[in-house]
């Protein structure tokens, strides 16, 4: 059934292939004028995928008592945008699969306007049709995309629908299997973005390598070219620029100016103000210089110890994707009450209100695309999909001063087509952005005795190596950590992107028992002893900010569904080893790099 629905949806995509797909970029679309899409729509759960063959993207309405029309948007169930539809309603909680989002609005066209339908994310795979018009479609389940519509809308009515369909695939991005819920759905804000017909699609302002006293950067115009300056504008400190547009619509410049820069400490951002003709756009930016020297970070030249911890985009309280504002500053505010400096996103680009929150509070980020366990490697098609996601964030976020780490992977195999894939995606990502540093979470090492080497090929081709290990859970006990001498056949920084021990809170016993807070605390007191004598370390960020939800922890009175290595419960509640690492970290802040070397 679901195959020959893909082979007509093919026939209708010739038939009716409108908008297209941009892979270029509208950037910041939380600084420009945008109409809300978010809050309830219509739902239809299609299992069987029906909706294509019998074109529920018409929205169609039976015109006379005999029409057969068998679906009806109107009177179907609602699901809340932004949102994952497995938290909205219990009998959706383990649904994969179509869901079908449809809702009216009315829109008044301007003229010299065009307009875009903005997604900020949909899980995994999306279909978009406008007024029964195709749009086009997207993969990945953690990146922003976007259609123009100007053609397509109309003045008054329209009905948008969307197929999002959250079956896991196995030449996917993740691929089957994951340690996180599957939340599917329009799960990131929907909304109309307006712009003038020469409009700002993209731009980056930041410091100039290897300079503290130098802007450069680049703004990438859209439209008929009616002006061919860009002004780029720094009101607090003065600073106005113009610059030409070339052939291609591209003005870069530079700018002599001495920032205040930006670090976890001093978190100082910058407003921009970027305008070409009719159009502008205001950023608030900071800036910093990110690099490696040996086995150190360096940021703003001086050497810093990266004191982080990872979490999930997980709604703190309500569980289910986060997406707000609020959920988004209560786990960065855990971290920072944790006396973090740094977090690590895992394992997939989180919302970009996380991203901007991190640059206002000061919290360094490591950000991840879901190249997580074992993938299709020689499949090209995975490869490209890779690609399109690592170039949907680094477009959203490259004027993110948080941001110092792109992670092309977590955890997976040492085999050749692996390390192949891996490699091309590296030398993408130094291409798209060569000025933040390039790592990835490793876990295979080689063992003599007490001895643990971490000489993983792909190492070579990394700036700094993150290696999750599990010393005292799922091998040996917490007491073996502080025996284990570590070696790095690479020398570079190295980050302990992962280390942990499952907890529930308020279960008590002693430091033997899994799943009690003295297990955990106790695992989190020997780990952090091994790191004392871990050679090339600068940083770390254990497992895991807050319990989440995976399919994988069926465990009944302990788990129930739910992965419990977080120093916080789901409910907010910090267990014993919080305040283990909480102690570490207010320690380390104060007598700074060398306590640990
Ligand atoms: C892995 C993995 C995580 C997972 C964790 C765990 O290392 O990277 O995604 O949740 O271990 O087993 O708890």
């Amino acid at each position: 059934m679901r195959l020959v629905a893909r082979q007509m949806l093919l026939l209708l995509c010739a038939a009716g292939f409108a908008a297209t797909l941009s892979s270029a970029q509208i950037a910041n679309v939380e600084g420009r004028t945008s109409i809300s899409l978010d809050g309830s729509w219509n739902s239809i759960v299609d299992p069987y995928e029906t909706g294509i063959q019998s074109r529920y993207f018409l929205n169609a309405k039976p015109k006379t008592k005999s029409d057969l029309v068998e679906y009806d948007f109107a009177r179907s169930p609602k699901l809340r945008v932004p949102g994952d539809w497995n938290t909205q309603r219990e009998s959706l909680l383990f649904y994969e699969g179509p869901v079908w989002y449809q809702r009216d609005f009315s829109y008044q066209k301007r003229p010299h306007t065009r307009t875009f339908v903005h997604f900020g994310a949909a899980n995994y795979q999306a279909r978009v049709w406008l007024n029964g018009n195709r749009l086009g479609e997207h993969t990945g389940g953690f990146t922003p995309f976007y259609f123009e519509i100007t053609d397509q809308i109309a003045d008054g009515e329209n009905s948008l629908v969307v197929e999002v369909d959250n079956t896991r695939r196995a030449d996917g991005v993740p691929a089957l299997h994951t340690d996180w819920w599957n939340y599917g759905g329009l799960t990131r804000s929907v909304r109309l973005v307006e712009a003038p017909e020469e409009f700002i699609a993209d731009y980056s302002v930041q410091l100039a390598k290897n300079h503290t006293d130098q802007i450069e950067g680049w703004v990438q115009i859209k439209g008929t070219p009616r002006e061919n300056t860009v002004t780029v504008e720094i009101p607090e400190a003065r600073q106005k620029q113009t610059a030409q547009v070339d052939s291609t619509g591209r003005a870069s410049f530079r700018m002599q100016f001495k920032p205040e820069l930006w670090s976890p400490d001093k978190p100082k951002l910058y407003r921009v103000v970027l305008s070409v003709g009719d159009d502008n756009v205001t950023d608030h930016i900071g800036f910093r210089t990110i690099e490696t020297r040996g086995t150190q970070i360096l940021l703003n030249g001086k050497p810093v110890f990266l004191r982080g911890i990872c979490l999930h985009e997980e709604a703190p309280f309500r569980s289910g994707r986060a997406f707000s504002e609020e959920d988004d500053r209560t786990l960065l505010s855990w971290a920072k009450e944790l006396g973090a400096n740094f977090v690590r996103l895992a394992h997939y680009p989180h919302n970009e209100e996380m991203v901007r929150l991190a640059d206002q509070m000061g919290l360094l980020v490591w950000e991840e695309v879901p190249v997580y366990w074992d993938l299709q490697w020689q499949n090209p098609s995975t490869l490209e999909n890779a690609k399109s996601q690592l170039r949907e964030v680094i477009a959203r976020d490259r004027n993110r001063p948080a941001i110092v780490l792109w992670s092309m992977s977590n955890e997976t195999p040492i085999d050749e087509g692996r390390t192949e894939f891996l490699k091309q995606l590296i030398a993408y990502a130094r291409q798209l952005d060569s000025t933040r540093l390039i790592t990835s979470a490793l876990n295979h090492t080689d063992r003599s005795g007490e001895n643990r080497t971490l000489n993983d090929p792909i190492g070579e081709y990394l700036d700094v190596l993150g290696l999750n290990e599990y010393i005292g859970w799922y091998e040996g006990t917490p007491e073996d950590a502080e025996r284990t001498r570590w070696n790095f056949a690479h020398n570079k920084p190295v980050i302990i992107s992962e280390f942990g021990a499952g907890a529930v809170f308020g279960l008590h016993g002693d430091t033997e028992t899994r799943f009690t807070e003295e297990y955990q605390a106790n695992l989190f007191q020997h780990q952090i002893a091994m790191l004392q004598h871990m050679p090339a370390l600068a940083g770390m960020s254990p497992w895991v900010l807050m319990d989440f939800r995976s399919p994988r922890r069926p465990l009944p009175g302990i788990q129930e569904y739910y992965n419990r290595k977080g120093l916080i419960s789901d409910r907010g509640q910090r267990k014993q080893a919080f305040y283990v690492l909480q102690k570490f970290y207010r320690e380390n802040a104060a007598s700074g790099l060398k306590d640990v070397h």
